[in-house]
């Protein structure tokens, strides 16, 4: 309801009464009361209220709302998102929902997060309302030994919507979206399988969108930037990335559904600032370097050892580091 009033509210361009919006919703006014209150406190709208003219936006908000994301884009990926002010983590979110049996597809987006997850247990930061901290909850019929193929397919759509946008962005293999060798995207996904079959994956993508130097720690400066920062300081709007990517998302989806990994990888390539570069492969018997040359069709790195040797290195195994810096 809250969300179907914030609507109302965009398409109004004076004061919207108080009356008409009880009646428009068949609700009372002091309903109507409480969900302006949610909104204000809640979810951070700005609203101007007047005792007899009834209430009206104070600008634009600038949150990564709903009813903000779907005047961008539809599909089955907009239909059920949830928006939460502060969360621990949007993975942990969905996790619950998950166990608790909520059906694909859900969204949860967060303005910030006081528990950021990143891989290899590290945190992430979640300034407020500067990212996109998103997850979003799949039940896919894949064998868990492909759980990765759902990872990369995350990237490829997170790379073209940032694309959308008019940046130049790169994937790192396995999946971590780059734009001027910089990290301006992290994914986490996390699932729960039994023997044969995934039962649920939640795919968590953290967006560096709008942040500034000082938001974040010193040392994570040379190896991760913001679209912001990238684009000349010029404020990247997140809800036209947040739409972008939940239309990627849809095609590449149904694709992989289709069994048509092959066709997402065949794109994945054209995007990958990986192959055709030497890299440092650091995996649990030491390291070497070798030159990154393909992908096979499962989605593992083929690289060539400087003695010439083929390896196949599978993303959960190893850190794969460019030589003369991050990518
Ligand atoms: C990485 O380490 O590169 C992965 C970072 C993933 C961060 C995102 S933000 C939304 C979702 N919720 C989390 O707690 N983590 C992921």
């Amino acid at each position: 309801m809250k969300d179907k009033i914030l609507e109302l509210l965009l398409s109004t361009d004076g004061y919207l009464s108080g009356e008409a919006i009880s009646k428009r919703f068949g609700v009372t006014r002091a309903a109507v009361w409480k969900w302006m209150d949610q909104l204000r406190r809640e979810d951070g709208v700005e609203l101007e209220s007047h005792p007899r003219q009834g209430y009206k936006l104070k600008e634009r908000p600038d949150l990564l709302l709903p009813a903000l994301i779907r005047e961008k884009g539809s599909g089955r990926f907009f239909e059920a998102i949830d928006h939460l002010s502060i969360v621990d983590s949007t993975n942990n979110y969905l996790k619950q929902l998950a166990r608790e049996g909520a059906g694909e597809v859900r969204v949860a987006v967060a303005e910030e997060q006081n528990g950021g997850k990143g891989r290899l247990g590290r945190g992430w930061v979640s300034v407020r309302s500067k990212g996109v901290f998103v997850s979003i909850l799949l039940r896919p019929q894949l064998p868990p030994a492909l759980a990765g193929n759902i990872t990369m397919m995350a990237a490829l759509a997170g790379a073209k919507a940032v694309g959308r946008l008019g940046f130049d962005a790169k994937i790192k293999w396995p999946n971590d979206i780059v734009v001027e060798g910089k990290k301006i995207c992290g994914i986490l996904t996390e699932m729960s399988a039994n023997m044969d079959a995934m039962e649920w994956a939640v795919l968590g993508m953290g967006f560096n969108v709008n942040q500034m130097k000082e938001d974040w720690p010193e040392d994570l400066l040379d190896k991760a930037s913001s679209l912001r920062m990238l684009g000349g300081g010029r404020k990247v709007e997140r809800t036209a990335l947040l739409a972008a990517l939940l239309t990627e998302m849809d095609g590449l989806y149904t694709k992989l559904e289709a069994g048509a990994f092959g066709e997402i990888l065949e794109e994945y390539r054209k995007h990958s600032a990986t192959l055709g570069k030497r890299v440092r492969v650091i995996d649990s018997k030491g390291e070497y370097t070798a030159d990154a040359v393909d992908l096979d069709e499962e989605g593992a790195l083929v690289v060539r050892t400087l003695e010439g040797e083929v390896h196949k290195v599978l993303a959960a195994d190893v850190s794969v580091r460019g030589l003369m810096g991050y990518v």
